[in-house]
């Protein structure tokens, strides 16, 4: 890969200028960008002034930065960047770019680089002896599927040999370039396999058969209607839907009247005064004395594991026969 430099000063231009056509051209382009994004023009515009130029000099790089508001060292960064910018005069007939990334060496461009050397000269970017060829090495243009291949102007030659390569070459000396297609110089549609369809190569024999299937019926009126409601009044509803009806009515379960009644016949019946009800149990004490402490708040007389006289007594909660608590602060 060459080093891109611009020209030696001693053949740099002064001044650049767009010729009219040109001009308008540009700011048509520049017009085609948004509004703050007209830097974005910087590609076309200097490919325009290499058309104009033959090549990309100094003088239009600094004319392109002070149309687009740019820093010169922008868009000298993007014209030394790619290798379709040719920064120094090549032959007046073609510039040929030789690929010499790997996938085009594997496959000759090596050779095709001999041709160059030996047909127009030693050394890239030195002109014929005529001015009309010039040449380079370059990195990948892009159709490696092709490969070896060339890049002339903005059309690629694809799937070279030395002998088609050398036979481009010699139109392209005598001017006669436009006669060349370009694109793959072998019987390959674009980078369609090279030796022919290998796959799907047979037309097809099946047909296609279009079965109609008849819509599905109309579900059958099954629904029953709801029946009719009178506004205002309750659904009526059916011993079918509630069992619970065709049973007789009971009185309901619940009357705090009649439970309060209840208990207080119960309270007559049992001469309840609020007293501890020891018939209930010997040592009831109350629901307010500490009788739940009492033996671990077991039932008395209800045997326990513990050996007789052991737990309430040796818990010192064991009630005297007040039915206070011995050991207990009342
Ligand atoms: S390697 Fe040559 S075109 Fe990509």
């Amino acid at each position: 890969m060459s080093v891109r430099r611009l020209a030696d000063e001693a053949i740099q231009p002064a001044e650049f200028a767009f010729s009219n056509d040109n001009l308008k051209w540009a700011e048509r382009k520049i017009a085609e960008y948004p509004a703050g994004r007209q830097q974005s023009a910087v590609i076309p515009l200097l490919m325009r002034a290499q058309d104009q130029q033959g090549w990309v000099s100094r003088a239009a790089i600094e004319k392109v930065a002070q149309m687009l508001g740019m820093a010169y060292i922008r868009v000298l960064e993007v014209a030394t960047f790619y290798t379709q910018f040719l920064l120094k005069p090549v032959g007046t007939n073609a510039h040929i770019q030789v690929c010499g990334t790997t996938p085009c060496m594997l496959r000759g461009a090596e050779a095709l680089r001999e041709v160059c050397q030996h047909r127009i000269h030693h050394e890239p970017f030195h002109t014929n002896a005529e001015g009309t060829l010039s040449w380079e090495e370059v990195e990948c243009l892009g159709a490696c599927v092709n490969a070896p291949m060339v890049t002339i102007g903005q059309d690629t030659y694809e799937d070279l040999t030395v002998e088609r390569f050398e036979e481009i070459v010699e139109a392209f000396a005598a001017g006669n370039g436009k006669s060349i297609r370009p694109g793959p110089q072998i019987k390959r549609q674009f980078s369609a396999a090279a030796g022919g369809g290998t796959t799907l190569i047979e037309m097809p024999t099946a047909e296609r058969i279009r079965v109609e299937f008849p819509p599905p019926p109309a579900p059958a009126a099954t629904a029953v209607a709801p029946a009719p409601t009178t506004p205002g009044r309750k659904r009526e509803v059916s011993e079918e839907a509630a069992p619970a009806l065709k049973e007789p009515r009971r009185a309901s379960k619940v009357s705090v009247a009649k439970a309060e009644a209840e208990r207080m016949q119960a309270d007559a019946g049992a001469k309840a005064d609020g007293a501890p009800n020891r018939a209930m149990r010997e040592n009831a004490t109350g629901s307010e004395s500490p009788a739940g402490k009492v033996g671990g708040g077991k039932a008395p007389g209800k045997a326990t594991r513990s050996a007789p006289g052991e737990g309430a007594a040796s818990a010192g909660t064991m009630p005297d026969a007040g039915g206070k608590p011995k050991g207990k602060k009342s």
